[in-house]
């Protein structure tokens, strides 16, 4: 009997990871048999882990913190996005026995704004707060839709300059601290800091906002995060977190392990109905 391919996320702390619970929802709606389980696995023990999984017949992984720049070192070879991100939360088997490694946040964040939530790109301002692994991840796929400019903010200033000058060649970038922000409007603000895991947000100027302002946490929680309520008390016309950017990289994943796309929209809906 052949065995059923098996899936898994590592990372750490893992225990309150969603991803099982999306991946087998997804498993079950197109009829795939697969099982895929969430590992505890920190940066000491990666290498063997994922050497251990592949050589036991893993056929895919997803890794998540503190372990998307050692999958990225780890793997066989990458996606451009992959690449440029330095990122990787994707790996795949392939054929030949190599890995591939993929980034599909970017992706995930794309398909969530601009199909689910009806968020134009094309000739939009956009800032991104913070210049950490979350924002390089997105930086490319954002310019790839011909925005009209893209800055990223930081309280280390010269992470967002040398953060930005790495995809000067890919469209309209900017690094800056969060004092250069002042007197600056931006139509859609994505917030790829930590600080909602502290309950903090980033020092933003009064009216950086353009009319019909969209906010963005790249964060989630079961309560709206800090962010999510700074953008809602700012009156945007959108503030969302990032339950659907969750759900939209998982199906990316599941597409490159399966060839097949799984539908969504129901499975944001259940997760969201579940929060309350
Ligand atoms: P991740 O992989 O999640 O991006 P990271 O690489 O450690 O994590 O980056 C965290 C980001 O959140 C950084 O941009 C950090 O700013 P610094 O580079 O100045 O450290 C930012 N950050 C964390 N807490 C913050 C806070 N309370 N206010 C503003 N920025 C914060």
């Amino acid at each position: 009997m052949t065995p059923i391919d098996h899936y898994a996320v590592f990372g750490s702390p893992i225990k309150h990871s969603k991803s099982p619970r999306i991946h087998k929802l997804f498993a079950e709606q197109t009829l795939q048999s697969l099982i895929y389980d969430a590992q505890e696995v920190n940066a000491e023990q990666f290498s063997s882990s994922v050497s251990h999984f592949f050589a036991n017949g893993g056929k895919g992984l997803n890794c998540t913190l503190p372990l998307k720049e050692l999958a990225w070192r780890f793997a066989d070879k990458k996606t451009e996005r992959a690449e440029l991100s330095k990122a990787v939360n994707t790996l795949a088997l392939q054929p030949d026995g190599s890995l591939l490694g993929d980034n599909t946040d970017g992706v995930g964040l794309l398909t969530d704004l601009m199909n689910n939530h009806l968020v134009k790109l094309k000739d939009q301002n956009v800032l991104i707060l913070g210049a950490g692994g979350a924002s390089r991840g997105i930086i490319l796929p954002i310019l790839e839709q011909n925005v009209a400019s893209l800055v990223i903010a930081n309280r280390t200033i010269d992470k967002a300059i040398n953060l930005a000058n790495e995809f000067v060649h890919k469209g309209a970038i900017n690094g800056c601290g969060f004092d250069d922000l002042a007197h600056q409007q931006f139509d859609l603000i994505i917030n790829a800091t930590s600080s909602s895991l502290s309950n903090e947000i980033p020092p933003l100027p009064e009216n950086i906002l353009s009319n019909n302002g969209v906010c963005y946490d790249l964060a989630y929680g079961n309560e709206p995060t800090s962010f999510v309520r700074w953008g809602q008390k700012n009156k945007v016309i959108k503030s969302l977190d990032g339950l659907g950017m969750l759900v939209e990289q998982a199906a990316e994943a599941f597409f490159i392990w399966r060839g097949v796309r799984p539908i969504t929209k129901e499975i944001i809906e259940l997760l969201n109905s579940e929060r309350g």
